[in-house]
């Protein structure tokens, strides 16, 4: 018999606008899985705070953002379902209530949790210790700055995860190897679940990951907010020409006839993504025959129309609140009648009266 409910759950933390890695990386594959899953999307923006809990001022303005990044980018409210986690109280009960079965080691063993410390730390000391070795790095914390940035929200961040997978019964969750360790314990949750209350109301979820192109930022690094080289989604068209036409190639070709190398050339990993033919540019680069600024302008050309496309659906959802207002409180009705069931079974299997 086939079980499957063809439920995909994934969430990602507002950060604002997002930017192409995000794009490729993610949010291309959402806009896919909606025809043909059964999709719930949402804002994580609880998430976020717990990182940045004392730094709220734009918290609302950039799950807003984020959302109409997603809706521009064809994400469709009649396809699936798109809502704000803190929208949904349903989550809260849950995780207060899987927060009581998950063993404290779990999350102290998570890989992420000392990453993301580490991360914290980056950001206090802006960069100033950019060089140090994590472990020289968590050793400059006195007992009490550690106690200040690792909040009990911040250790139960895989808690929350899981329950945003686990309410709605997923059977996949599109993530980023870099979710892995969290989705694991999401796994586990529910089998813990099933195994202590004899219960089928959660299930484990499975990974789904996808072939992603590698998008590399301006400065040939990994696309990232951080690393302040990224073009967005929704830029300004002739603030990505001027980008492109500045981006790094390689060093080695100074002149148009210098035989180049494409591989770990930023504007070829573009060119690898929006140009089908991107082997002949290769291959002209490679033999001297291909200058970078002709293949800057090329990869603008390419970008150029989509981007403007983009833009002008962006533009229709950002001055229409009434729309997006609307969109969310569907998405969010959707969203908690789908918690809800899941969180009654789980309160029966518990003999919460
Ligand atoms: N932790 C995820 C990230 O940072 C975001 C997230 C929160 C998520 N809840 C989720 C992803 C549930 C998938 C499913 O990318």
């Amino acid at each position: 018999m086939d079980n499957s409910n063809n439920v995909v759950v994934s969430g990602m933390r507002p950060t604002g606008r997002l930017h192409l890695g995000n794009y490729f990386g993610a949010l291309k594959n959402f806009v896919d899985l909606q025809n043909t899953h059964k999709c719930f999307f949402f804002v994580a923006d609880i998430h976020s705070l717990t990182t940045a809990y004392d730094r709220t001022e734009n918290l609302a303005e950039n799950s807003r953002q984020m959302l109409i990044d997603w809706l521009a980018a064809g994400l469709d409210p009649e396809k699936c379902t798109i809502f704000v986690q803190s929208h949904v109280p349903q989550v809260s009960e849950l995780n207060t209530l899987l927060g009581m079965i998950t063993p404290l080691g779990w999350l102290l063993r998570n890989p992420t949790y000392k990453e993301q410390l580490t991360e914290l730390f980056r950001k206090k000391y802006a960069g100033q210790t950019d060089n140090m070795a994590a472990a020289e790095k968590m050793s400059m914390l006195s007992e009490k700055e550690l106690s200040e940035m690792s909040s009990f929200g911040f250790l139960g961040y895989p808690v929350l995860m899981a329950t945003d997978i686990l309410i709605h019964k997923a059977q996949y969750v599109p993530v980023g190897q870099d979710q892995m360790a969290h989705l694991e314990i999401a796994r586990d949750t529910a089998a813990r679940f099933a195994d202590i209350y004899k219960s089928k109301a959660l299930i484990e979820p499975e990974p789904l990951l996808t072939k992603i192109p590698k998008v590399l930022g301006l400065d040939g690094r990994k696309m990232s907010k951080s690393y302040g080289n990224t073009i967005e989604l929704g830029e300004d068209v002739e603030s990505v020409r001027k980008k492109i036409m500045a981006m790094f190639t390689d060093p080695n070709k100074k002149r148009a006839t210098d035989p180049g190398n494409p591989d770990g050339c930023s504007v070829f990993a573009f060119h690898k993504i929006y140009n089908p033919d991107y082997e002949t540019r290769a291959q002209e680069c490679r033999a001297g025959a291909l200058g970078c600024v002709a293949c800057k302008k090329h990869l603008f050309e390419l970008m150029e129309g989509g981007l403007k496309e983009f833009n002008e659906r962006r533009n229709f959802y950002a001055s229409n609140d009434t729309l997006l207002k609307e969109i969310l409180e569907q998405g969010a009705q959707a969203a908690r009648e789908s918690a809800q069931k899941t969180l009654d079974e789980v309160k029966a299997a518990m003999n919460i009266l």
